[in-house]
């Protein structure tokens, strides 16, 4: 196990540049196996997620290697199509995978997903959008074995909005026969990135950020090169480190139009912000209103992911919050931990209803996912006294290199294997 200390009661102060998204490179890591050749990806956060598909597309067959922070793939050789269950287990984002296999070699044998818990989290809409592309799918022994004569390209409606499930049908289309038409697609800004991927690669992707979606197969992709943008969850999170501790930081390359939502409650809470020459600068000393309710919502909604990082926040707010949860319905998880350190805050259903305190106590807490765990780490950073965060690693499955961030912020946060 490890945890990470954390000395409360310094307003974060300094400049941090943003690393590449953990959500935006883990779809087009899998959709790089559609292609026998190589796509490089820059600027890959190098996070346990990351780490957990190199190592599943090393498994299958593909050459993976690190440049700095450039990570090459070559799936020219790439030829088990069996997600390993160990892994398979660990990350939920995994299955995307099996459209990929499906694309390329008509089959694809995958364990149920696992990833953060936070829900029930099931993969019906990806397995019913993958048997309306033509694939059969059984689940035998535990293991869902997928396989086709060849996917072909049909109109289908997405039954709920699923940002994982649209990517996946995406990448599953690429080379399918004809013409795949989505609707009611999520719109996430990860969305739009792995189309601009694939349209890179030789796809052609139409409407990606809108609720339809319009792929057209075609029969060969190319290697290509992609620059993985900022991440928008990290951007949030550390506005919120501004936040807690009444700081005031600038971020170097902000992805501010991924972010309107959150940037609307971060205005509410106080906090301000400006773009200067493509820095944004936070001030959040002034962070402390209470916001009367934050509703997660699918894009360009406020995101689930920034839900538990914002309680945080708002546990030390003058006033009463109240967050309502609509995506996951067990992702209020951190607040056990938040009211050890001081926090009041009363969990009922899908709302979360917070009495700002005056103080928070710094102690002993446990990250239970990886945005709760980060959210704990912010409260840590605010709190009085010193506080120890464990089971460390699951926040870096998505921050990598957060507590070298807060340090560099002028925060004290040192990570330690128990
Ligand atoms: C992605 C993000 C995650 C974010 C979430 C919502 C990645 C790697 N992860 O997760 O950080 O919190 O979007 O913005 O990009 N659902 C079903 N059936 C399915 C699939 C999903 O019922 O087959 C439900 C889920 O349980 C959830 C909702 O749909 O209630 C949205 O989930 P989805 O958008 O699919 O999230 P992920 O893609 O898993």
């Amino acid at each position: 196990m490890k945890n990470i200390r954390i000395q409360g009661g310094r307003p974060l102060d300094g400049a941090v540049s943003i690393q590449g998204s953990k959500n935006a490179a883990l779809p087009i890591m899998a959709a790089a196996v559609l292609h026998k050749g190589e796509t490089v990806l820059h600027n890959c956060p190098k996070i346990a997620d990351v780490l957990f598909m190199e190592k599943i597309l090393a498994r299958l067959g593909a050459k993976v290697c690190w440049k700095g922070s450039s990570l090459r793939l070559d799936c020219s050789s790439l030829k088990n199509t069996r997600i390993p269950d160990e892994y398979a287990c660990q990350m939920r984002c995994s299955i995307i995978l099996l459209g990929a296999l499906l694309g390329r070699f008509g089959k694809g044998d995958i364990a149920p997903p696992g990833g953060c818990v936070i829900g029930k989290r099931p993969v019906d809409l990806h397995l019913s959008m993958l048997k309306a592309l033509g694939a059969r799918i059984e689940e035998e022994g535990g293991v869902l074995r997928a396989h086709t004569e060849g996917l072909c390209g049909r109109a289908f409606v997405f039954p709920k909005q699923s940002v994982g499930a649209t990517e996946h049908a995406m990448i599953s289309a690429v080379l399918a026969k004809g013409v795949t038409h989505l609707k009611n697609c999520a719109r996430e800004p990860e969305i739009i990135w792995l189309a601009r991927f694939l349209n890179g690669m030789g796809a052609s992707v139409e409407g990606a950020g809108t609720d339809e979606i319009l792929i057209r197969g075609v029969d060969a992709l190319h290697d290509s090169a992609f620059q993985t943008p900022p991440d928008r969850i990290v951007t949030g999170t550390y506005l919120c480190a501004a936040a807690i501790t009444r700081g005031k930081i600038i971020i170097e390359n902000p992805p501010i139009a991924e972010l309107p939502a959150f940037l609307g409650v971060y205005g509410k809470m106080g906090g301000q912000y400006d773009m200067v020459g493509g820095k944004l600068i936070a001030d959040g000393r002034k962070a402390y209103g209470a916001v009367s309710l934050v509703e997660t919502e699918v894009f360009p909604g406020f995101s689930t992911d920034l839900q538990s990082p914002v309680m945080a926040v708002l546990s030390l707010a003058h006033g009463k919050s109240h967050i309502r949860e609509n995506i996951f319905e067990d992702r209020f998880r951190v607040a056990e931990s938040l009211v050890h350190m001081g926090a009041h805050i009363r969990i009922n259903g899908q709302d979360a209803y917070i009495d700002g305190t005056k103080e928070l106590r710094g102690c002993r807490v446990r990250a239970q996912e990886l945005r709760g765990g980060a959210a704990l780490i912010l409260a840590g950073l605010a709190a009085k006294g010193q506080t120890c965060v464990e089971n460390f690693q699951l926040v870096e499955r998505g921050y990598e290199h957060i507590q070298e961030d807060i340090r560099g912020l002028g925060g004290v946060a040192f990570a330690e294997e128990e």
